[in-house]
């Protein structure tokens, strides 16, 4: 068994291929109803990663070269955040069980080591729950788990939406900003984006995140490329002129029937007047007139974060899976490790 790393602007078709063959597997695991993407959408999204995001990849070959897996090594490309390393580890089903995972962990622990990352996250749906078995194995903490809820476009009762769209809050204005965000809203933009760091993130050892102007307008470029169209609802507080809330929804080309829902965020000083269904009940409106051909719209919400679960519920959305965020420090998983050789199940060296 081999495990071959696959630089995405480098990479052979087999090579391009074989990840493919693997990812289609995973996801069908993760979203049984979901369609697998075209190789073209795999391709296009493989080879442009996010802006964010210092990612590796490599295939897991079995002894006659057929790939039975893939392992994703990733960092984030910002100034906080510097001990933290993502991890994303799929064997296919028949392969499972016989220590191949284990196996890819001395490597991720080598690569954490050098760059000194001290914590290791990865994430597991319940839908693949193989996945949750092994990180509770490998000594992870569930730090947040989330419900992924969906509801069907066309079953939100319209007199909810009219009731909450026509009740526009007092001293607001709701601005529609569709893929680029407008040149004199960057800053704005940039503002908004700082909300993300109040939605709820559990016991996970992460520190808030700032974003530039410029790593915002990376992004978009990212989305072009990728074929991913934003819509941003974003709200303005008339007498101070600050941007205060907004919510962001995303359709991408792979699935363009799905609408996921981004962020949806209200900063403190302006919760508890009706904003919140305000910017989601307008995406709902404006989806089902620009894009008809959304039928589904799908979200997470932090288990615990109560005001966005009551919005949703009204809405009809109901769980599809719980998706958890595990973490493990550096020094943990390389006890686990070493243990695990102790016991010779994994040969000294790798
Ligand atoms: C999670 C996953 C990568 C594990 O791969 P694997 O090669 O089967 O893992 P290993 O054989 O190295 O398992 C190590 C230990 O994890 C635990 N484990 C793994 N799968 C398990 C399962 N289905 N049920 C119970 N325990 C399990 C066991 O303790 C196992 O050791 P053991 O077989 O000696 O008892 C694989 O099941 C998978 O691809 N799942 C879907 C993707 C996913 O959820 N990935 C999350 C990790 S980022």
């Amino acid at each position: 068994m081999i495990f071959e790393e696959v630089i995405p602007k480098q990479a052979t078709e087999t090579q391009l291929h074989d990840v493919y063959a693997v990812l289609c597997v995973i996801e069908s695991e993760r979203l049984p109803d979901d369609p697998p993407p075209s190789i073209d959408v795999f391709r296009t999204g493989f080879c442009n990663a996010h802006p964010m995001m210092v990612s590796r990849h490599w295939l897991i070959r079995g002894d006659s070269g057929n790939a039975i897996g893939r392992v994703d090594y990733s960092t984030l490309r910002s100034d906080e955040n510097q001990h933290l390393a993502q991890v994303r580890i799929g064997i296919l089903p028949e392969h499972r069980r016989q220590g191949i995972a284990t196996l890819a962990l001395p490597m991720l622990i080598q690569l954490a080591q050098a760059e000194q990352r001290t914590l290791i996250m990865a994430r597991t749906y319940s839908t693949a729950p193989s996945g949750v078995a092994f990180m509770k194995r490998i000594g992870a903490e569930a730090s947040l788990t989330e419900d992924c809820v969906q509801a069907r476009l066309a079953a939100i009762p319209d007199d909810i939406i009219a009731k909450h769209i026509s009740h526009t809050p007092n001293g607001y204005k709701l601005h529609v900003w569709r893929d680029r965000y407008p040149d004199a809203n960057l800053s704005d933009a940039v503002a908004l984006r700082g909300l993300v760091n109040e939605v709820p993130r559990g016991s996970l050892d992460v520190s808030d995140l700032t974003t530039t102007p410029e790593q915002l307008r990376d992004e978009e470029a990212a989305y072009a490329l990728r074929g991913i169209k934003r819509w941003t609802f974003a709200v303005e507080h008339i007498s101070s002129g600050q941007f205060v809330g907004f919510s962001e929804v995303f359709q991408s080309a792979g699935k363009p029937h799905v609408l996921q829902q981004g962020i949806t965020a209200i900063g403190k000083d302006h919760r508890g007047r009706g904003l919140g269904w305000w910017v989601k009940l307008t995406a709902i409106q404006t989806i089902r007139t620009e894009a008809p051909e959304v039928t589904v719209i799908r979200t997470e919400n932090a288990i615990g974060n109560a005001g966005i679960a009551h919005i949703n519920a009204t809405l009809g959305f109901t769980n599809i899976m719980e998706e958890t965020i595990w973490q493990v420090s550096l020094s943990d998983l390389t006890k686990f490790v070493n243990e695990r050789r102790a016991g010779s199940n994994i040969p000294a060296g790798k």
